[in-house]
């Protein structure tokens, strides 16, 4: 493992949801890990006015309340709590960014951070670009290494996300630039790479000859929540699918790449997204399907629907569901469907992917048994109970002849009798060592926006309106015939009750 060099990490949006939840707990877990370099200072940045003390308190709170191991090491964060600091300033402020550059300079003749810089960009989009502007003022002045990382959303279409690319490429050099997709920092999903690459059985079968379809599924039990007039200009596609179910897709479906490391990997996954054929806005009704919940309760939790959310603007046509059906037009998968699904409201919050493979040739055991025979599936569970299963099937013991699909599973947890690190440790950690593999490349961030954009221009077109769902359900009824008219049906591993074919001998 690379060490990382001294560094000043700083967050704009210091006093928000996301760093508070995650970035901060995060800092504490890579300081309990040693992963942090002896000489570390973390900076604040945001607009509400707070003292360096009370910015500590904050941050000492937010470990209490959210580190991933409780109770914390006062040892540990003492460590840390030591060289916090906090700038209040607007996002868009050259005077304010000076005294930003004013402490950061005071930070390393104090504490040997040797001009070396990670910003955090953890602040709504409409921030990006004031800060990258002030930050690119000061660029190149600090003496040691700049790298900043943003959060997404990565611009909400293909021409926003140019215009973003361009903006930071004209400060800041592509090595510079670390685009989060926290998806890409879950084991599991490193794990994808090491199951296809470093196992020889998968790669013969990994392809359109053996491969019958894949299912990708993320689901969450809530709604909207406070979020509401953020989530009407986002919706289901920009927030879920052209990010964290895009990436799951092009790991499953990537070439191996030529070697581990970023450039390599990313241009496989730059490659899926360019092979993904690309629907006519014409074509839209027939291979997607959006909906809206309506007013209900799932998982315990009531909601008057998505028209009555806080913030939500009256007819507000923004999906909280969607479902598609792609094709990736390349040589593996050529004929393949991938179907994804994702929503708000949904009965279980899971990750989940199913590679479905294709039933044996010959149907030996078909002719005796009522129901067909359940096919291999391996499913790769992203979240909850990090891990993946096999599904076989088995002979049920006993004289008559039934056959049982039953399950291998590997988890994580029981495996390795850890918990998996969170997704936001590795890749802060990623990013103060220099290494981009699990970030997003600039053209591969536009590249996944080429499939949605025409998406989106087919939904603003259609007369057809978000379909409305039940909370608790598993979103409109015509998700589940996009694919039950392919003769399949949506699958996933929890609640998936195994089921037994029986035959008579
Ligand atoms: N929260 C998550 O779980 C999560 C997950 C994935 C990605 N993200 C992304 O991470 C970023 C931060 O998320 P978050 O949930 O932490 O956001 P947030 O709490 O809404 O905002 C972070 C901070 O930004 C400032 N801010 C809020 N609205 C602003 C506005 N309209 N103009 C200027 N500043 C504003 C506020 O600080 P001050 O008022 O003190 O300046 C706020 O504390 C976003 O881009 C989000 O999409 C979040």
């Amino acid at each position: 493992m690379p060490s990382a060099s001294p560094c000043a990490l700083v967050i704009f949006g210091a006093s928000g949801d996301l760093a508070k939840r995650k970035l901060i707990p995060a800092i504490y877990e890579m300081a309990r890990e040693k992963l942090l370099p002896e000489q570390f200072a973390l900076v604040g940045y945001a607009r509400s006015p707070m003292s360096d003390d009370a910015y500590r308190a904050e941050c000492r709170e937010a470990v209490q309340k959210f580190a991933r191991t409780q109770p914390i090491d006062p040892e540990v964060w003492g460590r840390i709590e030591r060289n916090i600091a906090y700038v209040q300033g607007d996002y868009g402020s050259q005077a304010d960014h000076g005294k930003l550059q004013d402490t950061l300079r005071k930070i390393d003749a104090d504490k040997g951070t040797a001009g070396n810089r990670l910003y955090y960009l953890s602040t709504p989009p409409n921030t990006f670009q004031p800060i990258i502007e002030c930050l690119g003022k000061f660029r190149g002045k600090s003496g040691g290494w700049e790298r900043i990382i943003i959060e997404k959303p990565f611009g909400r279409d293909g021409a926003s996300a140019r215009e973003l690319n361009a903006l930071l490429h004209k400060y800041f050099d592509e090595s510079q630039v670390f685009r989060i997709d926290h998806y890409l920092g879950k084991e599991t999903v490193q794990n994808l790479m090491v199951m296809r690459f470093a196992n020889s059985i998968f790669e013969p079968i990994w392809n359109y000859k053996y491969v019958d379809h894949v299912q990708i599924t993320v689901s969450e039990t809530l709604g909207v929540g406070s979020r509401g007039g953020y989530y009407a200009q986002s919706g289901a596609l920009r927030d879920m699918v052209q990010n964290h179910m895009f990436q799951l897709m092009a790991l499953v479906a990537m070439e191996p790449p030529v070697a581990l490391d970023a450039t390599s990997t990313r241009d496989e996954k730059v490659k899926v997204f360019k092979a993904v054929r690309q629907l006519r806005p014409d074509q839209v009704d027939q291979y997607t399907v959006r909906g809206q919940y309506t007013a209900g309760e799932a998982a315990g939790t009531k909601t008057g629907g998505y028209a009555k959310e806080k913030d939500v603007p009256p007819g507000s046509a923004t999906e909280t569901f969607a479902a598609l059906k792609l094709y990736i037009d390349n040589w593996r998968w050529s004929g393949t469907p991938f179907y994804l699904r994702t929503g708000k409201y949904l009965p279980e919050k899971l990750s989940e992917i199913v590679v479905r493979f294709r039933s044996p040739p010959q149907t030996l055991f078909q002719k005796q048994c009522e129901s067909p025979v359940y096919p291999n599936d391996l499913i790769i569970r992203v979240q909850p109970e990090e891990g993946v299963s096999w599904r076989l099937n088995g002979k049920v013991p006993g004289g008559s002849l039934n056959i049982k699909s039953v399950a291998l599973d590997f988890l994580y947890k029981t495996t390795f009798n850890v918990e998996p690190p969170e997704a936001y440790e590795r890749l802060i950690f990623d990013a103060i060592v220099g290494d981009q593999t699990l970030f997003i490349r600039g053209d591969e961030a536009e590249a996944a926006w080429a499939v949605i954009d025409p998406i989106e221009q087919g939904w603003a077109q259609s007369a057809r309106p978000p379909e409305p769902y039940a909370p608790g359900t598993w979103g409109p009824k015509r998700a589940a015939d996009l694919i039950e008219k392919d003769g399949r049906r949506w699958l996933h591993l929890n609640g998936e009750a195994d089921p037994v074919v029986a035959c008579s001998l």
